[in-house]
């Protein structure tokens, strides 16, 4: 299989083309190493997931962590103690069985048994999880600020209880919340922000510094990663064509890939025409023309570059 621009969800080696995922994780890299509960923040479509999927591989195959990736899409918005528990503790149970296979199992009665108290849930599984482990644990949540109301409080309350208390019980040694949002800024009511008024202060997750995010590509890196389409098929893109495309996309990893997939996937497909920055600004046209619905607000972007003149910035 060839690999292609992707527009769709995380990159996969060898599938798409990509930029190293790991030369934007020296921070979260550093976060690990310490042994730190941080955030991984950034806009949508910037990375994270990508860059969580690479981390766990890496983290598994360098003999010094034991990591999984944990995705808590499937909670999202739901509040209710007792129907989120279950979900989390299913996604957890289900990432360890996937990305720590060497590790025993949890018997399904010990799970069932856990979620008899959901407040306790969590922390009860994670502890068993790393009392199994023969090296430092580390979880990636994944969509972490999709969860809402008691069952976010609850989720935060039990990471914070299991770090506080790690020196006597296992526990895992770092986790990352990745999201859209620092912790502090995570969607908490009122009443629920007064619950978890530790956040931010004596939570594990306590300080700005703790936060690590992903920066948007730089115009090499945009050229480098266009580059990988003129290695495989030959067909080559001007300079005026790269410039063209980091300045309607300003770096963002999403945007950079939908206008070179439509160029190269449909507007230009014959590889020996070399793309200019004409054919940048008539895929521009087309991916605000057919608004694609999930990502409406990204494209919404480039709509305002067409009123407002080139723009430069980080991904939101
Ligand atoms: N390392 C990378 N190199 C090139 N493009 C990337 C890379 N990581 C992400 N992208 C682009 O961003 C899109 C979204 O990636 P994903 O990991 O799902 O982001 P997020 O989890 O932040 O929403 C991908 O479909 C791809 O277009
Ligand atoms: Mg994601």
């Amino acid at each position: 299989m060839r690999p292609s621009f992707n527009t769709a969800g995380p990159c996969l080696p060898g599938e798409h083309y990509m930029l190293p995922p790991e030369r934007r994780l020296a921070r979260v890299l550093e976060l690990i190493d310490d042994h730190k509960y941080f955030t991984l923040h950034s806009g949508r479509q910037t990375g994270k997931t990508t860059c969580a999927f690479w981390l766990v591989e890496h983290l598994n195959v360098s003999g010094r962590h034991r990591a999984a990736w944990v995705d808590l899409q499937t909670a999202r918005e739901q509040p209710d103690l007792d129907r989120a528990l279950p979900i989390i503790l299913s996604e957890l149970d289900r990432a360890a069985a996937r990305d720590l296979p060497s590790l025993a199992r949890s018997a399904p009665e010990d799970v069932k048994a856990l979620l008899a108290i959901p407040e306790r849930a969590v922390l009860g599984y994670l502890s068993m999880l790393a009392a199994r482990s023969d090296r430092p644990l580390v979880l990636l949540f994944d969509e972490a600020d999709g969860l809402v109301g008691p069952a976010m409080v609850s989720f935060l309350a039990q990471l914070r209880a299991g770090y506080l208390d790690r020196s006597r019980e296992s526990f895992p040694a770092s986790v990352a919340l990745i999201g859209l949002r620092p912790v502090r800024d995570y969607a908490l009511a009122q009443a629920e922000g007064r619950t978890v008024s530790w956040l931010g202060t004596t939570s594990p997750f306590n300080i700005s510094a703790e936060a690590a995010t992903l920066g948007p590509f730089t115009r090499d890196e945009v050229g480098e990663l266009l580059s990988q389409h003129t290695q495989q098929t030959g067909q080559r893109f001007a300079a005026a064509a790269v410039d063209r495309i980091f300045a309607l996309g300003a770096g963002h990893p999403w945007l950079t890939n939908a206008m070179a997939d439509q160029i190269t996937a449909r507007d230009v497909t014959d590889r020996t025409v070399e793309i200019t920055a004409a054919h940048v600004d008539a895929a521009k046209e087309t991916i605000i023309r057919e608004r694609r619905a999930h990502i409406d607000w990204l494209v919404a972007r480039l709509r305002d570059d067409r009123r407002s003149g080139h723009r430069r910035g980080r991904p939101r």
